[in-house]
């Protein structure tokens, strides 16, 4: 059995009323369907991320690589967008904490994710960071995306005047396509250590390759635990029996919820901070993966959920109110964790004891507040008549959260099987990089020049 666990009780008609899901909306025949049709683009190798977490030689170079530089260096400057820097983000967060907490020691440096071309942002990252202790990650897959090829471009001369150009060059990694892009052909140029993203992987779907593992290592992770716990997700998610296969049931829910209950909006209620990193890489995994206008056979059908992500128990006093009362039509994925990096006791305190609103309290855990405030809501919720599923990791380490990683992506891809649509290709995204190129004078982006298309 998976140690992480799904749980969708909340979103049946028998807990939530007509908002939920009854017997007959259910098609086991369809859900194999679309197990068997994604088995098939994964076999005819259209597909690759399902198989990245076999290749633990791809990740014994990588750790190679990374233990060379450990020691001299203690900032990593990821230069990098979307699916090239929620990953690695994500990964940093979920081990190493949030940004507050973290602490950076000799052989654990800390990760700058450049994802922005905001310029006070950029100057001000890095006016932080030492030029002589970094390593710099550049990651395209495309080799092309403009925010990234100029803060590229932008850090190298930063380092280059720091440390000059061949200690330069030698600090900078780039991860890219091998065979297509400029940016390969900048690395070959510029003879920068160079990492690889297969061809049928695309950005959201690369953690597990270079893209995820190369920053993860320099920070001093162990990526063959992350890659494990993807590997351990692998059989269940290809396993016929629908009582195992988590991936399936999941994408199952959200997809009846969504088509059957008109529930257009996903909101991903993470209950750990250390899970918020992860919640915004699976926020463009299901955004961008759904999100389309085309199915498969060409027709218009204006697909997706929109996903929103909130922070148990932070949100609960911010967006909680909307999800009670406001329109049906959302519904809600719990993420919780069962045991903590530590634990608080409330202390007893004679002179507070007396006071109703702390007396209670006192000698209690905090992980007893934090689990009793994730019921309450989900309860509430359900006697609202909000339809809600509940994903459960033991604790949040490389194993799990390699494991987690892998269920979701398993779980978008058989969702988009049920909807039709091709869970890897962007064209929205492709069409506002074009844009840009235009605007910004590229040559061969006349045609797209939004001058001519959108009102100023
Ligand atoms: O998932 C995707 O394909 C996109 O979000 C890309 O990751 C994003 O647009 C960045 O592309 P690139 O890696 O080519 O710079």
């Amino acid at each position: 059995m998976l140690p992480i666990r799904f749980s969708y009780q909340n979103s049946l008609k028998e807990s939530v009323g007509d908002h939920g899901l009854a017997k007959e909306d259910f098609d086991d025949r369809a859900a194999l369907e679309a197990l068997h049709c994604f088995r098939a683009r994964v076999d005819r190798g259209e597909v690759g991320f399902p198989t990245l977490p076999l290749d633990s030689n791809g990740a014994k170079q990588i750790e190679k690589f990374a233990s060379g530089l450990l020691g001299d260096i203690d900032a990593v400057l990821l230069l990098g967008i979307g699916g090239s820097a929620l990953g690695p983000s994500a990964i940093d967060s979920a081990i190493r904490g949030p940004h507050p907490v973290q602490q950076f020691e000799k052989k654990t440096p800390r990760l700058f994710v450049m994802d922005n071309v905001d310029p006070g942002y950029c100057a001000a990252m890095l006016s932080q960071i030492n030029p002589k202790r970094v390593a710099v990650c550049v990651i395209a897959k495309s080799g092309g995306t403009a925010e990234t090829l100029s803060t590229f471009m932008i850090t190298y001369e930063w380092l280059t005047k720091a440390i000059g150009t061949k200690k330069a060059q030698k600090r900078i990694i780039a991860v890219t396509d091998a065979q297509n892009g400029d940016l390969l052909q900048i690395a070959k140029n510029e003879r920068f250590t160079t990492f690889y993203i297969p061809g049928n992987v695309g950005g959201r779907f690369s953690v597990f390759t270079p893209v995820g593992l190369v920053p993860a290592a320099l920070c001093g992770i162990d990526i063959h635990k992350v890659l494990r716990g993807a590997r351990e997700a692998n059989q269940y998610c290809w396993s016929r029996d629908l009582g195992e296969n988590l991936a399936l049931q999941s994408a199952t829910i959200h997809y009846l919820l969504d088509t059957r209950r008109r529930k257009k909006m996903e909101i991903v209620f993470a209950y750990s901070n250390y899970l918020w990193g992860a919640a915004f890489w699976y926020r463009q995994l299901w955004a961008e993966s759904l999100g389309k206008r085309l199915n498969r056979k060409g027709e218009v059908v204006n697909t997706g959920q929109t996903p929103v992500v909130a922070l148990g128990v932070t949100d609960q006093h911010s967006q909680v109110q909307l999800y009670m009362e406001g329109p049906h039509d959302k519904m809600l994925t719990f993420w919780t964790v069962q045991r903590h990096r530590a634990d608080m006791e409330i202390p007893g305190n004679k002179s507070l004891a007396k006071y109703e609103s702390a007396g209670y309290l006192q000698n209690r855990k905090l992980s007893e507040l934090f689990h009793a405030e994730q019921r309450a809501t989900e309860s509430a919720l359900t006697r609202a008549g909000r339809p809600s599923c509940r994903w459960t990791l033991p604790k949040v380490d490389e194993f799990h959260l390699g494991m987690f990683f892998q269920l979701l992506e398993f779980q978008t891809a058989f969702t988009a099987e049920f909807l039709g649509v091709d869970a890897f290709d962007q064209p929205g995204v492709e069409l506002a990089k074009k844009l840009t190129n235009a605007l910004m004078g590229r040559k061969g982006f006349e045609e797209y020049s939004p001058k001519t298309q959108v009102a100023s």
